[in-house]
């Protein structure tokens, strides 16, 4: 395993922006808005941006000390550390890539469908009738079939000539246009309903609601930073100097919290300005209220074809490196080339996506097994191996690269994890389990 040379990223701002391109995706503008819609606008935005910090950023140096510190796949790298009787936690995670960019894909499917329905004006006539017309059967696997490949081909090239290379494009296209687009939607006449719905917290929704608000809050900041089944142990893995891991995921988490905030900003005042109720639900809610308010703007052709353009590069960075988990441990562990292991991968998960393809409900049901229970689960197990078991090694891990070797904040890291972010994740699932169970 060791005889093959390792690839690594070029550059420091290469791995964080790889990882900030994965962070950032239909979570941020697919899922955030309508969950937050759902959940009571400011009030859920508060307890979410809370979550990002106290659980996200903690839980992202979770796994940046086991990838840094042991240097391969979500499964090897256990071994390689030490302790190998926790690579089921590393099977898990690979579960959760097939499962998760199974119907993702059939997500950026839509999204890649609607840039063509925004140049053509397809969607103009009758938004709600074409989004049922074209989120299942041919349609929907046509373009499932589309974003699964362009996924394939980009890992196939690698790490630094592949991912690398595209996120370092995608990344500052999505920020730069969220901003024009975020000015933009403040300029409609009618959008000061949506700042008021999206930025003033009532605390009666937020006292009421709190415990149902809460695991829908981190389940959402596990999600949207792309935690709980290795990614960010998969990407870390490939770097190759000690830099100070506080920096990165400080840097990520905040970029990826900021385009979310920001997707906020454009979606919202947007629907406002349009009078369409953003609190319909179901996974259509954003495409639907999206399309319906750029059918009645003008040069809403343009405006919604940068709008999904925005988001389907946004969601491309994000499969990359779900693919990426998977790929990276069939390369370690067979004599296939990464373009064919890639390939086949993606072909299985383009199967696995079918049903997805084909009613919407399952779906739904895909993506709320994984957002509530497959994510929540993997990032107790990881959090419980590294807080409890890999501890000390950890701190160590955690401490290179900040130049001043051993910190107090790395102490107090290690007894965040160990109990609060413990029980915050593990009370998540027990919610969870419950509301799924009925
Ligand atoms: N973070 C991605 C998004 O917000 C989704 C994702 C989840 C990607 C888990 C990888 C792993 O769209």
């Amino acid at each position: 395993m060791d005889m093959v040379e390792r690839e690594s990223w070029a550059s420091r701002a290469g791995f964080i922006l790889a990882a900030t391109g994965s962070a950032i995706g239909l979570g941020n503008i697919w899922r955030f808005p309508y969950i937050t819609a759902e959940s009571g606008g400011a009030a859920f935005l508060a307890v979410y941006l809370l979550a990002v910090i106290v659980i996200g950023i903690p839980a992202m140096l979770v796994e940046f000390t086991v990838g840094r510190g042991g240097k391969r796949n979500v499964v090897d790298v256990y071994e390689r550390i030490g302790h190998g009787k926790w690579k089921f936690v590393g099977f898990l995670g690979l579960f959760t890539g097939f499962w998760l960019l199974s119907y993702y894909s059939v997500v950026g499917g839509w999204v890649f469908r609607y840039i063509v329905g925004s140049v053509t004006g397809a969607y103009f006539g009758d938004p709600s009738a074409y989004f049922g017309a074209i989120s299942t059967g041919v349609d929907a696997i046509a373009f499932h079939l589309l974003f699964m490949a362009l996924t394939v081909v980009i890992v196939a090239y690698g790490i630094e000539r592949g991912i690398e290379l595209a996120t370092k494009v995608m990344v500052p296209a999505i920020v730069l246009l969220m901003i024009v687009l975020a000015i933009w939607a403040s300029t409609l006449p009618g959008s000061a309903g949506g700042y008021q719905f999206y930025l003033t917290p009532d605390l009666n929704t937020l006292t009421t609601n709190f415990w149902s608000i809460l695991p829908d809050a981190v389940g959402q900041a596990l999600f949207s930073l792309s935690l709980g089944m290795g990614v960010m142990i998969t990407y870390s893995s490939y770097v190759a100097r000690d830099e100070s891991l506080w920096g990165d995921s400080v840097s990520i988490v905040f970029l990826n919290t900021f385009i979310g905030v920001l997707a906020g900003f454009v979606v919202f005042p947007l629907l406002f300005a349009q009078n369409v109720d953003p609190g319909s639900p179901g996974p259509g809610a954003i495409f639907v209220s999206m399309a319906n308010a750029f059918a009645e703007l003008p040069a809403g052709q343009l405006l919604g074809a940068i709008f999904f353009g925005v988001v389907g590069i946004a969601a491309l960075s994000s499969a990359i490196s779900l693919l990426e988990v998977v790929v990276a441990y069939f390369v370690d562990n067979t004599g296939y080339s990464r373009p064919v292991i890639a390939a086949g991968a993606g072909t299985a998960m383009f199967l696995i996506g079918v049903p997805s393809a084909i009613d919407t409900a399952i779906l739904g049901q895909f993506d709320a097994i994984a957002a509530n229970l497959l994510l929540p689960l993997g990032a107790f197990l990881i959090t419980l191996f590294v807080g409890w078991v890999y501890a000390e090694s950890a701190v160590a891990e955690l401490s290179k690269g900040t130049g001043e070797g051993y910190n107090p904040l790395d102490l107090g890291w290690l007894w965040h994890i160990r109990t609060l972010l413990l029980v915050a994740v593990a009370g998540t699932l027990l919610v969870s389990l419950l509301n799924l169970l009925g």
